[in-house]
């Protein structure tokens, strides 16, 4: 789908990678030139009329963000520099404020690092615990396991939306309305479910969502952080500086701006979030129904390829992502990688960052395959060509 759109794909690469980061569309690129071309100024600090462009052009990506994730005010949307550091500033700004000893965070083994170091970080600061939601036979949460990990003492529910090894879609919303019911808060990792599906927070009442631009062909280096607004209120800026305040004479008389500026201290990535904003435009225009149709197609061509090829272990063959974990029996999965790079086949290797899904699954690397609505059934065709001959692995692989 929309493949004219993306230089990348005019080069002679089978990108499967999209769970790292996704190709930009010409429009991206086009956004973000204009900007250094031909407005470039600074954001919220000049008085001529490039500046006003900027502003403009920089709040208006804020509303698109707004539009495209339903969230209720603008002030709700925070830019930041990615996913991480979205997760970071609510633990650190948020968190960290409200967090006891006695205090229970729920997370699960297959989050991604992300997802997992400041909530240890603040475990170890504040001496309250992380326990880990039971999955189930398919690695997936279920939300009776999560009734069942609940204490009295849970406070915080952290999980990705679609995770990024085994690629399951966790009921959010059931969660949410349970969790809610128990004055637990419920963040979502939103960093490979934003860019692949319709995301509506008001409809799933989180309390605080967290994507990357880069992952849904946006520029890399920014990101976003959305929080219900009450809660917003609460979250103290990581960074101190120009932009975030209204006035400061001594420490003593220190006026910080109003939301969603307060949390945006020094000059934005602005070539970033207009990036971002022209991201929204095109795959608003494709349409996310559209696009998540295409990617569970996709997967059903792609499993129903390499479900006959008796050499390989397929590690989640039942979600409904677009990503799919695999091993060739006896082959280390970066051996894979290499081989399928001689093909100029592009996937990822290794333990992608989730670093304590061994646990759950028993192996420690795979091959990622993570399919974005530019892929096509020939690419999957190619792959599994390549995927079925094992003697040619092993011979070719190193
Ligand atoms: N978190 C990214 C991935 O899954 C980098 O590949």
């Amino acid at each position: 789908m929309n493949r004219e759109d993306f230089p990348m794909l005019k080069k002679d690469i089978i990108y499967l990678d999209n769970g790292a980061t996704t190709f930009k569309p010409q429009s991206v690129i086009d956004a973000i030139v204009d900007y250094y071309s031909n407005y470039c100024a600074n954001a919220h600090r000049g008085d001529y009329d490039i500046s006003y462009h900027v502003d403009e052009a920089y709040e208006s990506a804020r509303e698109k963000v707004r539009n495209f994730i339903h969230a209720k005010e603008k002030e709700e949307i925070v830019f930041t520099s990615g996913d991480t550091e979205s997760l970071n500033l609510v633990v650190r700004g948020f968190f960290e404020n409200i967090i006891e000893k006695e205090d229970e965070i729920l997370i699960t083994q297959s989050e991604h690092a992300s997802n997992v170091l400041p909530w240890f970080r603040l475990a170890q600061k504040y001496g309250c615990k992380v326990n880990y939601i039971p999955l189930d036979d398919n690695h997936y949460v279920t939300l009776e396991n999560v009734k069942k990990a609940v204490t009295p003492k849970t406070k915080i529910i952290a999980l990705a939306f679609i995770t990024n090894v085994i690629g399951d879609i966790r009921p959010i919303k059931e969660i949410c309305e349970f969790a809610h019911q128990h004055n637990i808060f419920v963040v979502v990792d939103g960093a490979q479910s934003v860019a692949h599906r319709k995301t509506d927070v008001e409809d799933l009442d989180v309390d605080f969502l967290t994507f990357s631009a880069h992952k849904m062909c946006g520029p890399t280096g920014v990101g976003v952080l959305y929080g219900k607004r009450a809660l917003m209120e609460q979250v103290e800026p990581l960074n101190m500086g120009g932009g975030m305040n209204e006035s400061f004479d001594s420490v003593d008389e220190v006026h910080l701006s109003e939301l969603p500026t307060r949390l945006e201290a020094g000059t934005p990535n602005i070539a970033g979030v207009i990036g971002l904003g022209a991201a929204i435009d095109y795959l608003t225009k494709i349409g996310m129904e559209e696009i998540s149709a295409y990617e569970i197609k996709l997967r059903r061509y792609l499993i129903d390829k390499l479900i006959d090829i008796p050499h390989l272990d397929i590690i989640n063959l039942e979600s409904d992502s677009g990503i799919v974990a695999l091993n060739v029996e006896g082959i280390f999965s970066q051996d894979v990688a290499y081989y399928l790079n001689k093909y100029n086949i592009c996937v990822r290797a290794g333990s992608h960052c989730a670093k304590i899904l061994k646990k759950e699954v028993g192996v420690t690397n795979t091959c990622r395959i993570s399919l974005y609505f530019y892929n096509t059934e020939e690419e999957i065709d190619a792959l599994v060509d390549l995927l079925r001959d094992k003697e040619k692995i092993l011979k070719e692989m190193l």
